[in-house]
């Protein structure tokens, strides 16, 4: 029998996901849930290494379960949890943390990339792969779709998860592969650099009406008279509106911009139409959804459920065959207590 294969993924629930977050990740996550058995989460016990306001980081979990939830994410089809509804996360973060090497964290891209980025250097943040390998191989994951900046934390995951079977046993955490997405180069924000929470520069996937149009305004552009011809390679509002047009439009505005007398104005308002156009049925799924929270509170309610009987079934043999004692359950192999 072939086995089928479990596909996770996560995703912070720091801020308002924005386009890059869609098309670099959210999208194939979406795509990807009728090929394996999927499991995805919000990982908000990620995001107290950044968010420190109860109200603010329950909105945003919400908000992107209702995201993900309009986009397409199916219940049906796969499992959609909370990561504190999985509290053997952190209880395998903690025993993995114990086999790992203090360098290994030293090394780690990201946590430099936050400190340079203004976030304050706790430990939180410097363990944050150890928690995330823990998210891993909780639930025997074998694909981790991600982006190619989350390559360094899964291959810690892989690490990990191969010493403590050295300590311990094989077999008792599987190897995950990573499953870098690479359909989409990274999506530019307003100012030209990666689109991110941390740089202020995003386009938020469901902002609507004047603060969507403010957002699309502000897309930096050089200043090329409106008559001159221009480029679109070099251009970040065409870089986006790749993203949204069909070939044949695609081709129609590049033949505008080089033939002159199209400001970057009207491209703006080009990309205005597009992007409201390709979300507007998920705008009205999410408002739906936002009316009905007993539905949605079901779905992560069985989720969690889902969740929670695979990770019991990866940590109990941890637990034994590190020798951890739980006087609440039934333990077999050990004679002591
Ligand atoms: P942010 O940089 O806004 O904090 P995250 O680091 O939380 O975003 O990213 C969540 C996911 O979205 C990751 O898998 C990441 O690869 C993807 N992603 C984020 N920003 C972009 C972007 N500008 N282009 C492509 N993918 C992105
Ligand atoms: N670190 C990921 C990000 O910032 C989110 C994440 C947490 C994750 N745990 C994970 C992704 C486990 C994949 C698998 O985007």
């Amino acid at each position: 029998m072939t086995h089928t294969k479990t596909i996770l993924s996560g995703i912070q629930p720091s801020g308002q996901l924005h386009i890059g977050n869609y098309f670099g990740a959210m999208r194939q996550h979406i795509a990807m849930q009728q090929s394996g058995d999927a499991f995805y989460f919000i990982a908000n016990y990620h995001s107290l290494t950044s968010v420190r306001d109860a109200d603010v980081l329950r909105q945003n979990t919400l908000d992107v379960v209702l995201d993900y939830l309009a986009l397409g994410l199916d219940p049906a089809q796969c499992t959609l949890y909370l990561q504190s509804d999985l509290p053997q996360t952190t209880e395998l973060a903690w025993i993995l943390g114990t086999v790992t090497p203090v360098s290994s964290m030293e090394k780690g891209v990201s946590y430099k990339d936050k400190i340079a980025n203004g976030l304050s250097p706790n430990i939180g943040l410097f363990t944050y792969p150890i928690l995330q390998a823990a998210d891993i191989l909780i639930v025997h994951a074998d694909l981790v779709p991600v982006g190619e900046d989350q390559k360094q934390n899964i291959e810690i995951a892989r690490d990990l998860s191969q010493r403590l079977n050295h300590y311990y046993g094989d077999g008792l955490l599987r190897q995950p592969e990573e499953s870098i997405l690479k359909s989409v180069a990274v999506v530019p924000g307003t100012d030209g650099r990666k689109m991110s929470k941390s740089y202020g520069n995003t386009i938020p996937i469901f902002a609507r009406g004047k603060e969507l149009k403010k957002r699309v305004m502000s897309i930096e552009t050089d200043s090329t008279p409106l008559e001159s011809p221009k480029d679109p390679k070099t251009c970040n509002v065409f870089a986006l509106i790749r993203l949204f047009a069909a070939e044949e439009k695609r081709e129609e505005i590049a033949a505008k911009y080089r033939e002159g007398g199209y400001g970057y104005g009207h491209a703006k308002k080009e990309l205005l139409g597009m992007m409201t156009e390709y979300f507007a049925p998920a705008a009205e799924r999410r408002d739906e959804l936002a009316k009905d929270l007993d539905y949605v509170r079901d779905i992560l309610r069985e989720g969690a459920k889902k969740a929670q009987e695979r990770a019991e079934s990866v940590m109990e043999p941890v637990r034994s065959a590190t020798g951890l004692i739980r006087t609440s359950m039934q333990n077999t192999n050990q004679s002591l207590l």
